[in-house]
């Protein structure tokens, strides 16, 4: 009888190469330079599958021009102009639901990505080489600027993310550095070279977006160190320390400022605020501690990007779960946003009604339940067309999700989404706008 041949061990499991590496370096040439593998969809971007390389950056300076822009539908229908047909992106377009991005992300953590602006650009890059959308979202994420203020932020596999200190208590806020000390253009210069070198990647095919999370979200996340059910704790300082709580929120405030105007220096062509969590405060903390800071940043962006004769650029509000009919015209009287964001809760008809109280033009973007896309293709078809209707005529409409797309979302639920949009919209944009 012969011996019993000894199971192989299994491989362990190789850690990525550390950045800054010879190895790292050659893991990211590879990724960059993998033949199209990702090549299904339909590309009615007239680009065709992986015809968007990420460029090289050695043939390109700082003043090499940015391409010229092909498709403007977005930016048209933020300025408030006639299009043709309603334009369509998605919250978390660039996301784990895709494989080519799980691919990528096993070169490195989340920030490591997030650092790495060829990979950042690789990743932007990945929905728009497979989808007909209209903008790309530059890859990084809200969480950047707590670090720039000092904070460690990890993010956890399966958790999400986790900030090992947080700033339970007012004293605490001595760990975070002042805004003089708050370089932001150097400690957030990845993020410019990575919104540089994606407006040139892009060639012209969408516009980019820039973003940044709004002071009370971001200030969620600094209280309770990571995500939370309901935010007891940041909301508990609103009102044990209103003082103090008005301070954390001044110092995020002015450090989204020039964070967003240099964006737009490196490259943005529009910006979104994500408030993700506006929608656990009471209308009255709503007033006094979101709405305060959130039309300072719009202000202050547009005016600081005018005075130094920067693009004007259109910027988004996404107030999830603040619904209400007061808080909508609160946003659409009192701020410069262009578009609000709406969650898939809200509903389109009393939104518009509430922003047309304003005297300026204020468009809507969403708003797609998430969950719509696990559905059968006729039912995506019938409810994305239920929901352009519930929009009404005319445009002013940015197609998305009511909030992100989902790790285990169908591709192809994303295509049909979006396929449907271009289909339905053209019709309902072609005729007047009806009267709220
Ligand atoms: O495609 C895009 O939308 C651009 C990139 C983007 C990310 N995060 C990448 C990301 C954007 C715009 C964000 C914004 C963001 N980040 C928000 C506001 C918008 C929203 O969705 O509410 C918030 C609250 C965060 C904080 C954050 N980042 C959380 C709560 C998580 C965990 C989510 C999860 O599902 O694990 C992240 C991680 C994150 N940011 C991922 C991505 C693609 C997934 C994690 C990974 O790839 O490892």
């Amino acid at each position: 009888m012969s011996a019993p041949v000894a199971a192989p061990a299994a491989a362990a499991p190789v850690p990525p190469p550390q950045p800054g590496t010879p190895e790292f370096e050659a893991a990211i040439v590879a990724t960059l330079s993998a033949p199209a593998k990702w090549s299904e969809g339909p590309f009615s971007n007239g680009t065709g599958p992986n015809t968007l390389p990420v460029l090289d950056t050695a043939s390109l300076t700082a003043d090499t021009p940015f391409p010229a822009l092909k498709n403007d539908l977005f930016l048209r229908t933020a300025r408030g102009e006639a299009c043709e047909r309603t334009p369509v992106w998605c919250h978390r377009q660039a996301g784990r639901y895709l494989p080519e991005f799980k691919e990528t992300r096993r070169l490195g953590d989340f920030f490591t990505m997030c650092r790495t602006p060829r990979i950042a650009v690789e990743l932007t890059l990945q929905p728009i080489r497979r989808f007909a959308l209209d903008a790309a979202i530059i890859f990084s994420d809200i969480l950047v600027i707590p670090q720039a203020l000092g904070m460690e932020v990890l993010m956890k596999e399966g958790v999400g993310p986790v900030l090992p200190a947080p700033i339970r208590t007012p004293d605490q806020m001595s760990r975070l550095k002042k805004r003089e000390e708050v370089d932001v253009k150097s400690s957030l210069k990845y993020v410019f070279d990575a919104i540089r070198l994606c407006r040139h990647s892009l060639q012209g095919t969408v516009p980019l977006i820039g973003f940044c999370g709004a002071p009370w979200t971001l200030a969620c996340y600094m209280i309770e160190g990571g995500g939370s059910k309901s935010y007891t704790q940041a909301r508990r300082w609103l009102f044990a320390h209103p003082a103090e709580s008005h301070a954390l929120l001044s110092l995020i405030t002015d450090v989204l400022i020039e964070y967003l105007v240099e964006q737009v220096r490196a490259g943005a062509q529009a910006l979104e605020v994500f408030d993700t969590w506006s929608g656990e405060l009471t209308q009255q903390c709503y007033d006094e501690f979101i709405l305060p800071y959130v039309r300072k940043l719009a202000a202050e962006v547009k005016a600081q990007t005018k005075a130094q004769q920067l693009p004007s650029v259109p910027m988004t509000l996404f107030p999830k779960g603040s619904d209400s009919a007061a808080t909508l015209r609160a946003i659409a009287q009192t701020t410069e946003y262009d578009l609000v964001s709406l969650d898939w809760a809200t509903n389109p008809p009393e939104a518009r009604a509430a922003v047309a109280s304003a005297p300026r033009s204020v468009g809507l973007q969403g708003n797609l339940d998430p969950a719509v896309l696990y559905c059968s293709e006729e039912q995506i078809r019938a409810h994305t067309r239920k929901m352009l209707d519930a929009f009404g005529t005319g445009g002013r409409l940015v197609a998305n999700l009511g909030h992100g797309m989902l790790p285990d979302h169908p591709l192809e639920g994303l295509r049909v989404f979006v396929d449907e949009v271009h289909n339905y919209s053209p019709n309902l944009c072609k005729q007047p706008a009806q009267q709220q």
